[in-house]
This record gives C-alpha cells, sequence and structure tokens, in this order.
C-alpha cells in the first residue's frame, strides 16, 4: 500500500489495523516501523501525511473507499476441521462482514491476502447476504514480494496477477486496478486471469519455490553419505538452463509465515477434492523441511555424543532470512528448541529481531512449566559485540551480512546458511 502510494500521489491510501500499537508504530519514528525492510522507510517517509495515511477509524476508512484491499491474516487454522492445515479463515469473513455492515456504496474489494481457491466465492456470499443491497466486485490480487526485498520486488516486478469475473462489471473493476499497477508497471507485466486461476496460482507459487528448497535440502543429505559436495551439485545443475540457479542453496530449512501455511492449505485443499496422491506429493515438501531442521540440530548434539549438558552454543541469526526483522516459522526456533531439550545453554543473537519476539517465539514452544528454567539458559545478546567467544559451538542460521565478515577461526562453528565456505554444514575448527 506505500508503494502504491508512492507511485499514485492522486490516490488517497488509508492503511486500517485493528491493532492499534502497530497503526501507532507506522505513524511513529521512522526507525521503529513495525516491519524492517529494507527501503522501506524511505517510500513511507515520502508518501506518509501526503496520500499515505495510518488509522484504526475501519469504519470510516470504508465508507470512504472506492476500493479495498483485504491483507488480513489467514494463518493455519489450529482447531476444527482442517485444524494443523487448512487456512483458518475467520480473520477474512469477519473482515468481509464489516465492509458488508458498513459500505453504502457500490465497491471494489480485493483479496490481497493469501486465500484458498474459491474464496471469492464465499467473500461474495457474505458481502451480498450482509450487505446493504449496493455492489460489490471481488478481485483477486495476489501479493508474490518476497520479504527482505520487499520494496524492489514491488517496484520491478516480475509479474503483477488480476484475476476478476468475466461480466462487464467484473472486467471494469479488473481495468480500474490494472490503471493503479500501470502508473508504474510495464502492461506485459500485468496479467489478468479468471480469479480462481489467480488464487490457485499464489498456492501454486509458493509450493514450486519451496519444492527447489526441499529438492536441493534432500539432496544434501545424500551429498554428506557419498562425499559429494552440495554447492558443487548445486552449482552443476543450476547451470542447466532449464533448471537455473535459483532458489537451490542447501540450507537448514525454509520458514517465514507463507511457505509451510501455503503448502499445508494446498494439501488441505487436494485433501478436500478427493486427490489424495497430489496431496501427499506437496505434504512431502514440508515433511522434508522438517526433516532438515531436525537433523542440523540432532548432527550438533550428535557431536557431542548426544548430550549437550552444560555445552554453551551460540545461536547466530533468529530471523528466518536475512534482511528481516520477521521470526514467524524460523528454523531457529525449532533448533534452538531441540538443542535446549539437549541441555544447552544458548546465547541468541540476530541484528533485527528484538528480545521480545525471540522469548515470544520460545514461550509458543513449550508448556508452562518449562519455561523458566528454559529461560535461565538463554542470554539474548542486542549486540555482535557482546558475544563471548568462549562458546563450545556456534550455529549460523540465518545469512546476515554481519556474520559473514566474522572471523571464526579456532571455533566449531555449525553452518545452516552456507554463510562460511563452500561446503554446506561446514563443521570444523578453524
Ligand atoms: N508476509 C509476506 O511476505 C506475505 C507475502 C505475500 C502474501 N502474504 C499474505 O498476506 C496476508 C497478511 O500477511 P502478513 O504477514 O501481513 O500478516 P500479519 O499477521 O503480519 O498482518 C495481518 C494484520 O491484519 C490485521 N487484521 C486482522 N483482522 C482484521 C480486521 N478484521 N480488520 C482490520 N485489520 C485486521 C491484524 O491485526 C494484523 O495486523 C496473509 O494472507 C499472507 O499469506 C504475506
Amino acid at each position: 500500500m506505500a508503494v502504491i502510494a508512492l507511485k499514485c500521489p492522486e490516490i488517497n491510501v488509508t492503511v486500517v489495523d485493528l491493532n492499534a500499537d502497530r497503526i501507532a508504530a507506522w505513524n511513529g519514528p521512522l526507525e521503529n516501523l513495525p516491519i524492517y525492510e529494507p527501503g522501506l522507510s524511505a517510500v513511507v517517509m515520502e508518501a506518509r501525511g501526503r496520500n499515505l495515511f495510518f488509522s484504526t477509524e475501519i469504519n470510516s476508512a470504508i465508507d470512504k473507499a472506492e476500493m479495498i484491499f483485504m491483507a488480513v491474516n489467514t494463518p493455519t487454522k489450529t482447531e476444527g476441521e482442517g485444524a494443523g492445515m487448512a487456512a483458518d479463515m475467520k480473520y477474512i469473513e469477519s473482515c468481509a462482514k464489516t465492509i458488508a455492515e458498513v459500505a453504502k456504496t457500490d465497491k471494489i474489494v480485493v483479496e490481497k491476502s493469501t486465500v484458498p481457491i474459491r474464496t471469492a466465492e464465499r467473500i461474495k456470499e457474505i458481502l451480498d447476504h450482509e450487505g446493504n443491497g449496493v455492489h460489490f466486485e471481488i478481485l483477486s490480487n495476489p501479493e508474490f514480494l518476497a520479504e527482505g526485498t520487499a520494496i524492489n520486488d514491488l517496484l520491478d516486478t516480475d509479474r503483477v496477477l488480476i484475476g476478476g469475473d468475466s461480466t462487464t462489471s467484473g472486467q471494469k473493476a479488473v481495468q480500474e486496478l490494472v490503471d493503479i499497477y500501470a502508473h508504474w508497471i510495464a502492461p506485459e507485466k500485468i496479467l489478468t486471469t479468471n480469479v480462481w486461476s489467480s488464487e490457485l496460482s499464489k498456492l501454486a507459487s509458493n509450493a514450486m519455490l519451496a519444492q527447489r528448497i526441499s529438492s536441493i535440502n534432500s539432496l544434501s543429505a545424500l551429498c554428506e553419505k557419498t562425499g559429494a559436495d552440495i554447492n558443487e551439485l548445486s552449482k552443476a545443475i543450476g547451470m542447466d538452463h532449464r533448471i537455473g540457479p535459483h532458489f537451490l542453496k542447501a540450507s537448514v530449512g525454509f520458514g517465514g509465515s507463507c511457505f509451510q501455511k501455503d503448502i499445508l492449505n494446498l494439501v488441505y485443499l487436494c485433501r478436500h477434492y478427493g486427490l489424495e496422491e497430489v496431496a501427499e506429493y506437496w505434504h512431502q515438501v514440508v515433511k522434508i523441511n522438517d526433516y532438515q531442521k531436525n537433523r542440523f540440530a540432532q548432527k550438533i548434539i550428535d557431536h557431542f555424543g548426544g548430550d549437550l549438558t552444560g555445552k554453551k552454543i551460540a545461536i547466530l541469526g533468529w530471523a528466518f532470512k536475512a534482511n528481516t526483522n520477521d521470526s514467524r516459522e524460523s528454523p531457529a526456533i525449532d533448533v534452538a528448541a531441540k538443542l535446549l531439550r539437549a541441555g544447552a545453554v544458548l546465547q541468541i543473537y540476530d541484528p533485527m529481531v528484538s528480545k521480545e519476539s525471540i522469548f515470544r517465539d520460545i514461550d509458543f514452544y513449550w508448556e508452562a512449566s518449562k519455561i523458566n528454567e528454559l529461560k535461565s539458559r538463554i542470554t539474548v545478546l542486542d549486540s555482535m559485540s557482546k558475544l563471548d567467544f568462549s562458546f563450545d559451538a556456534a550455529a549460523l542460521l540465518t545469512e546476515w551480512q554481519e556474520f559473514k565478515n566474522l572471523d571464526f577461526s579456532n571455533q566449531l562453528v555449525f553452518d545452516g546458511r552456507g554463510i562460511l565456505s563452500s561446503s554446506f554444514y561446514s563443521i570444523g575448527k578453524g
């Protein structure tokens, strides 16, 4: 929304959220915006107060808007039918109900959240049944940005996808959204499709990307058994133009709020339509990711003979990747949890993830009775200079630039991100 405001100065963009603290932070100092993203503060600085506004006044923003983007969270369901797999649609549904209740004039409603296929049908049902008789047109406009490179991805995108109904009013709405993106995106990169293709493209795209990571990670296990080097393998296969070099770097596994939840959602959808084999095929991408995270932590434990009691381990990196402060589903959480279970004492450092977020991530993982004992074995550092280098081993878990220049001579380092050397999981001193 900030980028749309930047590129379309004649359009007023109002971002509303139920979370008042977040909105306050968006209106606060540029160095404390809720999301760390290279280039974002400059965009906000230019547009905020001009045609970009952040507010908790949800009803009045709906009332005034001609077009409403729904970008609420769609996490994995934790209870009820499909728990642990299907997307939880309660935020989308409650958002649609608010729009239906408040809207007194025709609106275009855009699905920006990642949603299961045929969600537009459900949104339309709510809007039409609970609305005030005004006309709603639903568009699907999934977001393909990647955290860490979001601003560049938005300014110089591979494609913008817009799905809409084939009716005259549907196509008119599609054109209105095309006109917004056309302020800075070349026409050949704006793809229009039917709503269902657009909705499914986002899940399919994330599934294909994650599949590449799980594919190379599964081969890293075979390399370690056979003496092949996974980085040499990646290079050799990536030079085939049909395969390409991107997303072929072996690692401790993917994280983030999207890949796992979107693939599980896809798996659930396939099961729902009775496609058990297809469901199992995609489920394997998530299973290999869990295997890889577990395998990495187990390697550290095995190195010390199966017990880490009293061993001092430094966890370098908590964000699920570099250039973001997002740690949702970060492999660091699973690795740290497994090391703690084996008795380790941890120093944790990440350049952007706050101490509060790190403790919150750990809190989620454990039953309340164990949390105090565990926390007594964790120190979170606010600066790399505070790292006590007398650790028994370090685990490099985020590819922050800051870690690439460290001198680990004579230290035992488990490299989960291929940061240090040409060899994945380069274990050893010096
Ligand atoms: N994070 C990404 O990189 C990314 C990329 C592409 C797509 N997506 C999709 O975008 C959606 C949002 O992701 P996110 O990472 O920003 O989630 P998030 O949880 O960080 O943010 C969602 C926000 O929606 C607010 N909200 C919930 N219900 C609301 C309501 N009824 N009215 C107003 N505000 C409400 C919440 O308070 C929260 O601040 C998800 O569907 C996700 O899959 C995310």
